[in-house]
């Protein structure tokens, strides 16, 4: 099978973090399959394919159509090496089961968002770019950020922003909110954003960080199920994985980092070899700032 000429094919619209330390953990083997439920650019994926060649073979999961059709030019010429599914991770193993497969050697998610869609105003990601208020990785699903803001009653708000965002203000804003909705819909970011900063009095907003991130990063978690699908994966590994397979979950939030924590630990047929979490060095965080507050964790499966 084809190995790729040029070791970094990359287009360099998302730089993947912890790229080495994913390797080491993983140890992938010539002849494994390995499943990347966060495909991405394909990033972590070309290393993989680089690293269990020449019959080793990559299955990924990816629920962004933008994203799927780059990494698929991308990892183009691994020819049936690698394999793309237009799925959520969460359905690991319905996806393997239509392809006859029954158990991997190791799985990667990456989670959190990729650069190409945080970039993207029309995405809705980032109070920093305006555009409409959508956040979905998957545009096939439902509700998007603008149907939770505008119709989801005060309560249920301001828990989201509590819950997803530690953001102490939560009442307070969700109220803003549902008084500005009364008299206008309100379906971009920066009007979101507006709404926030205007929400909280001055001496209670953060210091170092936009009012708005918050509640943004909480909406997007909301609008993405992101806990709920990284349940449904941490739920199943044994599902998923061979004996002596390997698992590594890199989580950009304290909410992810402590699922994944807490269910490798309560998992008796995990082995956790990282005992405290890996992160980027000084080095990597210079040239990719936003892999600054990544944490990778990595399990093997008991034989
Ligand atoms: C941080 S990026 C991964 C980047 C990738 N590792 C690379 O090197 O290019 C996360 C990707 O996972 C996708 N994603 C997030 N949650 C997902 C889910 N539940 N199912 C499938 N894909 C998901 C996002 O759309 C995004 O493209």
């Amino acid at each position: 099978m084809v190995q790729p000429s040029n070791p970094d094919s990359s287009p360099k619209i998302h730089t993947p973090v912890l790229l080495e330390e994913v390797i080491r953990f993983l140890a992938p083997v010539d002849g494994g399959i390995y499943i990347d439920g966060t495909l991405g650019l394909g990033g972590h994926t070309e290393k993989i394919l680089q690293s269990c060649g020449p019959s080793g073979r990559v299955i990924g999961f990816e629920c962004d159509a933008s994203a799927l059709e780059l990494a698929r030019k991308r990892l183009a010429p691994f020819g049936e090496r690698f394999h793309a599914q237009y799925r959520n991770y969460a359905e690991i193993m319905a996806g393997l089961t239509e392809m006859g497969i029954h158990k991997v050697d190791g799985i990667l998610l990456d989670l959190g968002v990729s650069s190409l869609q945080f970039d993207s105003g029309e995405r809705g990601f980032s109070y920093q770019l305006n555009g409409p208020l959508d956040m979905r990785m998957d545009k096939r699903s439902h509700p998007s950020a603008e149907e939770i803001i505008n119709d989801l009653d005060r309560e249920d708000l301001a828990d989201i922003f509590y819950y997803y965002g530690d953001e102490r203000q939560a009442r307070r804003i969700a109220a803003h909110i549902v008084a500005e909705r009364a008299q206008n819909r309100i379906t971009t970011t920066s009007h979101l954003a507006r709404i926030v900063t205007g929400a909280v009095p001055r001496k209670f907003q953060p210091r170092k960080i936009h009012a708005a991130t918050k509640v943004f990063q909480a909406l997007r978690i909301a609008v993405n199920k992101e806990l709920d699908n990284l349940t449904v994966v941490l739920d199943t590994i044994a599902k998923i994985l061979k004996p002596g397979g390997r698992i590594c979950i890199i989580a950009f939030h304290s909410l992810e980092d402590r699922l994944v924590k807490w269910k490798f630990k309560d998992n008796p047929e995990l082995h956790v070899l990282t005992k405290k979490p890996v992160i980027p060095c000084a080095e990597e965080i210079r040239m990719n700032p936003r892999s600054r507050s990544a944490k990778l964790r990595a399990a093997y499966m008991k034989g």
